[in-house]
């Protein structure tokens, strides 16, 4: 058995009067019809209606709901980790070969039959544009699935070099003992990883994407995946997770999120940790306080575009979007302030179905509350609004692309993580460019993703050295977002996450317990 070799799926323009696009719209116009669904949770294959309901709105008319979905109870908890734990013998038995057939026929499904009604549900329950779905609902879901498989194979196949004569070592990759708990986010969908390597997962997504991810569950479902391998269930978050983590066979915890919720994980996991029959594996991926340098070498019209991208795309609601510019104040004053708020100026913002708006909705009630908060504190602290600083949640939650000039490095906008279409600039000293490399090491608490911006050879190399624990990817001349499967892996240390590193092999060993096996003949 080899795994077919695999390339990264190809992103579609949706380019006006293409055929993707229309295929999309009509996908949206019949989602749009049927709205609100029902979301059951889904425990060992069947639907279980708890009746405990909640709504998922949707950000860009809040009026309307897009699901209504049966939080998970107590009751169906338990049965959730039950089934996932007697499920588990069957699902880490099956030949490599049938789990591998499993995720390439999920991968397929979610890039040809379910691609536009994914995106439509992200498009509506989450608020991204045409081309943001199209890179996470389709192009980056399908990556995580078939990169997965060939990295498990390259994983598994990793033995020791040196058998003496007579003696056979070998290496066996089990599945860790117990369940796996995965939280994810409503930005990106990265499930899979633990049930890939034989683990079976009780699977919590983020409340405000719960009818795409109900939509992944589905197809998982029909690639075959065994009922209880991975248990769907939406549900209150505080009560789940002390249930959750307060289960002796609890064994590892897939988080994407905030570094405050993960944080708090931690601790409720080290106060379980008696209960436990192991030490569980933790992997998360957490907040980001993202920056871009401008050097005065850098080529300014590139740096402007990439820069906008950075910070505005999916209304900065990526955990690598850019938030905090350094930039120069040679290329300040000689073209790029202007660029940068002429261009954001032409940023169309509005619902995420018309495809020339770039800016859609930010997620929600709190996101809007936090966003516009750290607005008002920017203008209270000194901050210097250069464009932007308006939001409107009438109907959506619509906050305009802003850029706040900071005289002071060390603002509040320059150091706080805000998850929104705001960017903080500081311009420095061109004499200073090292002494700007310093500050953005130690101004934050975050290392996720940073890009430097320079013509000059030696200054990339002096950044890299000088910022060597201040990001996890790290980018020259181009954005601080977007890293692609099997291309740049990805995740950050220090608050950022424990750097485990999505769509790379690296994931996977944290969800596996080798044995070594020595064999005399
Ligand atoms: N992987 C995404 C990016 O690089 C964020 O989760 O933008």
């Amino acid at each position: 058995f080899k795994v077919p070799a695999v390339s990264n799926e190809p992103m579609r323009s949706y380019a006006p009067g293409s055929e993707e696009r229309r295929a999309l719209q009509v996908a949206i116009a019949q989602m749009e019809k049927e709205l609100p669904f029902e979301v059951p949770c889904v425990v060992n294959g069947k639907t279980v209606k708890t009746g405990k309901l909640a709504k998922q709105p949707m950000p860009h008319d809040h009026a309307k709901h897009l699901c209504t979905y049966h939080e998970a109870d107590q009751a169906t908890v338990s049965s959730a980790i039950e089934g996932a734990l007697a499920a588990k013998a069957d699902w880490e038995a099956m030949p490599w070969n049938d789990r591998a057939a499993i995720f390439l026929k999920a991968a397929n499904l979610v890039s040809g039959k379910y691609r536009y009604k994914l995106m439509a549900a992200t498009i509506l329950g989450q608020g991204k544009n045409a081309w943001q779905a199209e890179i996470d609902a389709a192009a980056e879901l399908t990556d995580f699935l078939r990169f997965g498989v060939k990295y498990v194979e390259e994983l598994y196949a990793q033995q020791p070099s040196q058998n003496t004569p007579g003696c056979w070592n070998r290496v066996e990759y089990r599945a860790l003992e117990g369940f796996v708990f995965a939280i994810s986010p409503f930005n990106f969908t990265a499930i899979g990883a633990p049930a890939l390597v034989g683990n079976t997962v009780v699977w919590k997504p983020s409340p405000a994407a719960t009818y795409s991810n109900y939509i992944v569950h589905q197809i998982f479902l029909e690639a075959g995946i065994p009922p209880g391998v991975i248990q769907f269930i939406p549900g209150p978050a505080e009560e789940v997770v002390a249930q959750v983590l307060g289960n002796p066979n609890f064994a590892a915890l897939h988080f994407t999120g905030s570094t405050f919720v993960f944080k708090k994980l931690w601790k409720d996991i080290a106060a379980n940790l008696d209960k436990y029959k192991g030490y569980p594996r933790i992997v998360g991926e957490t907040g980001g306080k993202n920056f871009h340098i401008i050097h005065p070498s850098a080529e300014i019209k590139n740096a402007v575009m990439q820069t906008i991208r950075g910070a505005f795309e999916y209304q900065g609601q990526k955990c690598s979007a850019l938030s905090r510019l350094y930039v120069a104040s040679s290329i300040w004053n000689s073209g790029f302030k202007d660029q940068l708020l002429e261009e954001t100026a032409k940023l169309k913002v509005g619902s995420p179905m018309e495809f020339t708006n770039f800016i859609g909705p930010v997620i929600g009630r709190p996101a809007f509350d936090k966003i516009t908060g750290y607005i008002k504190k920017a203008k209270e602290s000194g901050g210097e609004i250069l464009i932007g600083g308006t939001a409107d949640d009438s109907v959506g939650y619509y906050v305009q692309p802003t850029v706040i000039l900071s005289k002071d490095p060390k603002s509040v906008t320059m150091v706080e993580e805000i998850f929104g279409p705001v960017l903080t600039v500081y311009v420095y000293e061109d004499a200073d460019f090292e002494k700007t490399l310093e500050l953005i090491d130690t101004s934050s608490p975050y290392a996720l993703t940073g890009s430097i911006f320079s013509q000059d050879r030696k200054a990339l190399l002096l950044a890299t050295n000088t910022l060597r624990n201040s990001a996890g990817n790290v980018y020259y001349n181009e954005k601080c977002t977007g890293a692609v499967v099997g291309q740049q892996p990805f995740g950050g240390a220090r608050a950022s996450g424990t750097n485990d590193k999505a769509g790379s092999m690296s994931i996977f060993y944290r969800f596996v317990s080798a044995r070594s096996i020595k064999e005399n003949f």
